[in-house]
């Protein structure tokens, strides 16, 4: 059985967590596609090319807490920015998407771009304040002491650049269902996520 499950939206809007118990509730496996362009931008800092990187990439790169930084951050929605790097990762999220027993990816243009006939496509938002708070604390509870404007800035520099790139930019589809973060607690999102998944099936 193919089902996907795409979840689209900006930086730390609580996309992962959703995703994660999605796919944990349903025993769908799980794609953060973040990871990839991270991962590419983790190389691109080490002085490898953009492109070379994103061709090459291995699922080891793919692990390691080194590409949940700031600075990782930044660089991975620079690449984003590069249609050829894009291109160079098609392959891979549509497979997995393809996968028997269904599939959860969750990343800025799954529903538009990756899995457009996806069963499920939800959009994750929430007010930039709200995002920039829950990601300093999920930061700074790995030791990393960050201050709140810092990391404001941070998540408000990446929603722009990913919004307003020509390739593939952060939107929702037209067949999205929104789901607005905002007041709601992890587990009345995951909540609503579950019954809108089950209401597909
Ligand atoms: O989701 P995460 O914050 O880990 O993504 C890091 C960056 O990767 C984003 O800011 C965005 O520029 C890029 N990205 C993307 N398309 C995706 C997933 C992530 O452009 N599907």
């Amino acid at each position: 059985m193919m089902f996907t499950v795409a979840i689209d939206g900006p930086a730390a809007a609580g996309k992962g967590t959703i995703s994660k118990a999605v796919a944990a509730h349903f025993g769908f496996a799980h794609l953060d596609t973040g990871l990839l362009y991270r991962a590419v931008g983790a190389k691109v800092l080490h002085g490898v090319d953009p492109l070379e990187a994103a061709q090459t990439l291995e699922p080891i790169d793919l692990e390691g807490d080194h590409l949940r930084t700031p600075e990782v951050a930044q660089a991975a929605s620079k690449v984003a920015v590069d249609p050829d790097v894009r291109a160079a990762l098609v392959a891979f999220q549509r497979q997995f998407a393809a996968r028997d027993g269904g599939a959860v990816l969750d990343g800025r243009d799954i529903g538009t771009v990756i899995c457009t006939g996806a069963d499920v496509k939800l959009f994750v938002t929430a007010s930039a304040q709200t995002r920039a708070r829950r990601r300093l604390d999920e930061l700074n509870a790995k030791g990393m002491g960050l201050e709140f404007a810092d990391v404001l800035a941070d998540v408000e520099a990446r929603d722009a650049r990913d919004r307003d790139r020509e390739t593939a930019p952060l939107k929702p589809a037209q067949d999205a269902v929104l789901l607005d973060t905002s007041d709601l607690s992890a587990q009345a999102a995951i909540a609503r996520a579950i019954a809108i998944v089950a209401a597909a099936r």
